[in-house]
């Protein structure tokens, strides 16, 4: 990797809302090697780099839903407002890069470019999960460290269940997203990732009662992610018990943790079978976000799970999303740069701008108010 050299220019509508970034950050493309520092952190971004992770198989469910068009929108294109209020910060759109990384330099050059290029364009952005900042020892906070470059945008702190349950109370969470300068900390609960992944994490007893405890105790607000299997009808009734902020899906039809977990067996084991078996296994982003919206009326839902353009991220916000998340399309144009993530955002944006012009509406409160028709069949987008 190279060292960080001139801070990189985003296109002039890309800094409309926000000052220019100053810090340093990585001029060039970023090679993802494996290191000793973290080896299982670079691998998985190594490895989710890989095209079949993407499962386009049973899809996302979003291509069972059309907009029905206005050839009569009686809108001025450049009037339609994006923007949005998610967790009390205004974005430009209701997007967030979605959680990815942290825990080694690969990591944190990796967390730079794609905060960068969020502050530059006005969307939130999700740290990866912060266990490194629990259990490994030297520097790990750097990795983190995203305040420096992403100053004023929603930024999101991460920590598995799994953690949480073992070390965590309200109050540490807290501790954990103020020394990122978190606005609120998302918790994720990967089952499916844990019982495939070598080294995993196969207990888990008590995560429930753990994450109502540190919910009721932390000053921050606390939301529930799934990693890729989505949020089910049934855990979502349990979790609309807990004082939580919102959930983010993360449903089936985009990057397959179990997947990712039986490549990285490097070979035919009875996990790496499961895995491929069950990658496929779970709620897709369509169904659960709408699960989602009826378990949490009035609380935060964010849309994610295989989400790759603005189209996908209107219809999302038509079913109910306050906000939608992607994560590895921004990562594959993380490796390039902070331009190439810019370009990627503002074309999710643009296309979003131009389907609201198409259906008429005017701004993100009456997108949700856009009825979208459900047709027969669902197949893959
Ligand atoms: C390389 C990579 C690392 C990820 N690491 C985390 C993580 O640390 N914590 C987390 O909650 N989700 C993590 N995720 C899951 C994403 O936040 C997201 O829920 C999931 O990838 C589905 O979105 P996508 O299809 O847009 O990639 C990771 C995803 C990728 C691609």
């Amino acid at each position: 990797m190279s060292e960080p050299k001139d801070k990189p220019t985003a296109p002039a509508h890309a800094r409309t809302r926000r000052h220019s970034v100053t810090t340093e950050v990585p001029a060039e493309s970023i090679e993802i090697v494996p290191v000793d520092e973290n080896p299982r952190k670079n691998e998985h971004l190594r490895v989710a780099l890989d095209a079949r992770v993407e499962r386009p198989g049973r899809g996302n469910g979003l291509s069972a839903y059309q907009f029905d068009p206005q050839s009569l929108p009686e809108l001025d294109l450049d009037q339609v407002d994006t923007s949005c209020i998610v967790l009390g910060k205004r974005l430009s759109a209701p997007l967030l890069v979605g959680a990815m990384t942290g825990g080694t330099a690969q990591a944190g050059a990796v967390n730079r470019v794609l905060a960068t290029a969020a502050e530059l364009c006005g969307v939130g952005f999700c740290l990866g999960s912060q266990r490194a900042m629990l259990d490994l020892a030297g520097d790990h906070v750097r990795s983190f460290a995203m305040r420096e470059v992403a100053p004023t945008t929603l930024l999101l702190g991460n920590i598995g269940a799994i953690q949480l349950r073992d070390h965590l109370s309200g109050k540490d969470l807290e501790r954990l997203a103020l020394a990122v300068g978190a606005d609120g900390m998302m918790v994720h609960l990967n089952p499916l990732q844990e019982a495939i992944q070598p080294e995993g994490d196969r207990d888990w007893r008590g995560v429930y009662d753990a994450l109502g405890d540190v919910a009721a105790s932390c000053g921050l607000p606390v939301l529930v992610k799934e990693v890729g299997a989505g949020l089910s009808a049934t855990s979502l009734n349990r979790l609309k018990l807990l004082g939580i902020a919102g959930v983010e899906t993360a449903g089936v039809g985009g990057t397959s943790w179990s997947y990712i977990e039986a490549l990285r067996h490097r070979g035919r084991t009875p996990q790496a079978i499961a895995g491929e078996v069950l990658a496929d296994f779970g709620t897709c982003t369509a169904d659960s976000l709408q699960l989602a919206r009826v378990a949490f009326a009035n609380r935060v839902v964010i849309a994610s799970g295989g989400l790759r353009n603005g189209l996908e991220v209107a219809k999302c916000m038509a079913l109910g999303a306050s906000a939608c998340a992607m994560a590895a399309p921004f990562l594959q144009a993380a490796t390039v740069g902070v331009e190439a993530v810019v370009t990627e955002i503002l074309g999710v944006i643009e296309t979003l701008r131009i389907t609201m012009f198409l259906v008429g509406a005017p701004d993100v409160h009456q997108l949700g108010q856009t009825p979208l028709v459900r047709t027969a069949s669902c197949t893959p987008r």
